[in-house]
């Protein structure tokens, strides 16, 4: 098989599908094409891929020309469409909540699997790119949040006096939201957490935060049986406003990254709440993608309302392009051996395993997700 790795055209997308390690592995068994300065933003020369086995070439038309497989970080550009060979296979994060852009993918004959879609089971966690990649988001947020802080995030005793621990304040506890409480506590912050899935509190707790809650309604759940969690009814909304209203004004920094799959992510910090928090501190909104968990951030941009630091950066993982490539990397190198018969090679698209069901969007130009 002819697996192709082309550089990514989206703006500011700096992450690459493959690294000289995975390339190197893959080449074992096909043919493995690079596009020049392919890795270039996550620090990866056409040199080092040679050397692992790929051939570079020139340009994106050659690249999508040579492939059966082309491996992806980003869903493909209307520019890329046009180039992809009718029947050949497209992995990446392809965005599988819209319906349009799948579509699109039968509509060119191709077949199609969308990373964010692989089921959340214990088989599946090597090929996990939304946990590899939030967890470096998670990350990121504290970093940027920290440096735009005009303050110090642990409490120090000198000889000129006392500098207090900043306080920060977690809304929003998956995978970026672990790491963020995880990252801030290393710099030696004091910080609270926030989420609508109780189950989360033991976690926070381990890590050495505070976990701040509103009871569930009787027999309310806040979880899928997937473990994402649902929309809240309104009762719970006003609660919760409320709840976090009351400890934002005391927080110094506030990370959101709370997201409901296919749905707009919910709206927890009001204008309000940021009227009344500090001049000085810092919001960093991860869910900007999705539309925001403020509704002052803004997309892509930094922005100061209220004497408070609004911070929109919707693709944090890439601002870390090469830590970030090469787990992506991974994950998509385990995912792909699942498509390929183990004893002949050949590739084997086995709909009866949940992982491959999970993430086919489009098979041979025919849409398959629901
Ligand atoms: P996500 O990115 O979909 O959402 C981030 C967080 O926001 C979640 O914790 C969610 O509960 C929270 N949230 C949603 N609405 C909220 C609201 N109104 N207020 C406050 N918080 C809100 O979540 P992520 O990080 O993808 O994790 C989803 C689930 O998957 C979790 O249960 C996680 O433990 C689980 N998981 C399982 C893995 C496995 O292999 N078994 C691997 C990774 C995650």
């Amino acid at each position: 098989m002819q697996i192709g790795i082309p550089l990514e055209v989206r703006a500011g997308e700096k992450r690459v599908a493959a690294t000289p390690e995975t390339v190197k592995k893959l080449a074992g068994q096909h043919s493995v094409f690079v596009q020049s300065g392919a890795g270039l933003g996550a620090n990866i020369e056409d040199g080092e891929f040679e050397a692992a086995g790929a051939k570079i070439v020139g340009s994106a038309a050659e690249l999508y020309a040579a492939s059966d497989l082309v491996l992806k970080v980003r869903g493909l550009e209307e520019s890329e469409f046009g180039l992809a060979r009718k029947g050949s296979i497209i992995a990446g994060m392809l965005a599988p909540h819209d319906k349009e852009k799948m579509s699109a993918y039968a509509g060119h004959g191709l077949t199609a699997f969308a990373m964010e879609s692989i089921p959340r089971i214990s088989r599946a966690q090597s090929m996990d790119v939304l946990s590899s990649q939030a967890n470096i988001g998670g990350y990121k947020s504290v970093m940027l949040a920290a440096n735009a802080y005009g303050r110090f995030f642990p409490m120090l005793m000198t000889a000129a006096g006392t500098v207090k621990a900043a306080r920060v304040l977690i809304l929003g506890v998956g995978v970026a939201g672990l790491q963020a409480i995880a990252t801030a506590k290393r710099l030696g912050a004091v910080i609270e957490a926030f989420d609508v899935r109780p189950a989360v509190k033991e976690q926070v707790l381990s890590l050495g935060a505070k976990f701040i809650e509103v009871p569930l309604e009787e027999g309310a759940s806040a979880e899928t049986s997937g473990g994402y969690a649902k929309e809240m009814s309104e009762e719970y909304k006003k609660k919760q406003a409320e709840l976090i209203h009351a400890r934002a004004i005391q927080s110094d920094i506030v990370i959101t990254t709370a997201l409901i799959p296919g749905r707009p992510a919910p709206v927890l910090l009001q204008e309000e709440t940021v009227k009344a928090m500090r001049h000085g501190s810092v919001v960093v909104d991860m869910a900007v993608e999705f539309g925001g968990n403020c509704p002052l951030s803004e997309k892509d941009k930094v922005v100061e309302k209220h004497g408070v630091t609004l911070i929109g950066y919707s693709n944090l993982p890439a601002m870390v392009a090469a830590d970030a490539s090469a787990l992506y990397a991974r994950n998509m190198l385990n995912f792909i051996n699942l498509l390929f018969d183990a004893k002949t090679g050949e590739l084997n698209v086995n709909r009866e395993d949940e992982i491959v069901s999970g993430t086919l969007v489009a098979l041979n130009g025919e849409l398959v997700i629901k």
